[in-house]
């Protein structure tokens, strides 16, 4: 099948410069993202990213607030019109938010198979409850699942559709500690699985530094600096590496040099939350230094 290639909207004004041609991307590429800007209003948020994703890599975003990270994902889904420049995304992409955005009114198992084009779409969205551990919830109410089992919803109607690219926006994130350790076992087994690329916008560094094959700090509208992580998983998170690496992207994030002189682990607004002990930064230094 010809990959999917999407143009970005055409700039018409002579003044402005013109926008790439989408591009075509090798076959072992998932997303390719070339000169993506977005403004609003004067604001650019997003200034020229580049960005490739391999088929079946696994990628965390993480970024200060406001730094662009869900208005890169809503134009990797191909839910906005304004940007510009020039995005390949070849092959089914599903999208996952950080509100699991279940249809109040449709049970379970109706809202996993919403809008399937198969051709038993009740079979196929039924497996994948199974998958997700939530077989014995397919007739309830969306609003009657737990945190944990919404997002375990979400996560099968995501990946029933057999994505290629697979986009999480902080889906995690209101999940108290326990339960996001075990959905996190749940991701990577299913993407052990299935294997779609990710791209996972997440405001933990321990669990991008728990996940993902390459972390993606952005900043500035691009991204500003990556570090990808070779260590095969389940990790430990008190891994010198790792510990070195959670340094260096929390000071990439601008969280100040007397809080990285200790561990955070979650920030919001760049400032952390948690503030276990660390090495002083001077006995560390990161895979990518
Ligand atoms: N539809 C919109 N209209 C105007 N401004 C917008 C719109 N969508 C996003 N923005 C602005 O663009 C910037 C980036 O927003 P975005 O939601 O992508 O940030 P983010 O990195 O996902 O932040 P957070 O970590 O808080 O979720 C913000 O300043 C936001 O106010
Ligand atoms: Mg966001």
């Amino acid at each position: 099948m010809a990959p999917r290639l999407r143009g970005i909207k055409e700039i018409s004004s002579e003044r402005a410069p013109a926008p790439p041609q989408a591009h075509a991307v090798p076959s072992g590429v998932a997303a390719s993202l070339r000169g993506v800007t977005r403004s609003f209003g004067f604001r650019k948020v997003l200034g020229g990213l580049d960005l490739d994703i391999a088929a079946g890599e696994f990628v965390a975003l993480i970024g200060r607030s406001g730094s662009g990270k869900s208005t890169l994902l809503r134009a990797l889904a191909g839910l906005d019109q304004e940007v510009t420049g020039s995005i390949a995304a070849p092959g089914p992409v599903s999208v996952a938010f950080q509100e699991p955005r279940l249809v109040p009114w449709k049970r379970v198992l109706a809202n996993v198979a919403l809008g399937l084009r198969a051709a038993d779409p009740v079979s196929v969205a039924r497996t994948a409850l199974r998958e997700v551990g939530l077989a014995e919830r397919e007739s309830a109410w969306p609003l009657t699942l737990s945190g944990g089992e919404a997002q375990r919803a979400s996560l099968a109607r995501a990946l029933v559709r057999e994505p290629r690219l697979l986009l999480l926006d902080e889906p995690f994130s209101a999940l108290d500690a326990l339960t996001r350790i075990t959905i996190h076992r749940l991701v990577l087994s299913l993407w052990e699985r299935h294997r779609p690329a990710v791209l996972l916008v997440t405001h933990d560094v321990d669990e991008a530094l728990a996940l993902a094959d390459r972390v993606l700090v952005l900043g500035d509208g691009r991204i500003a600096h990556q570090a990808p992580i070779t260590l095969p998983r389940p990790r430990d998170r008190d891994h010198p590496a790792l510990s070195a690496l959670r340094l260096r992207l929390l000071t990439e994030l601008g969280v100040p040099a007397d809080s990285t002189q200790l561990t955070p682990v979650t920030f919001r607004s760049g400032m952390p939350s948690r503030i276990p002990w660390a090495p002083p930064r001077s006995e560390l230094r990161g895979p990518t230094d």
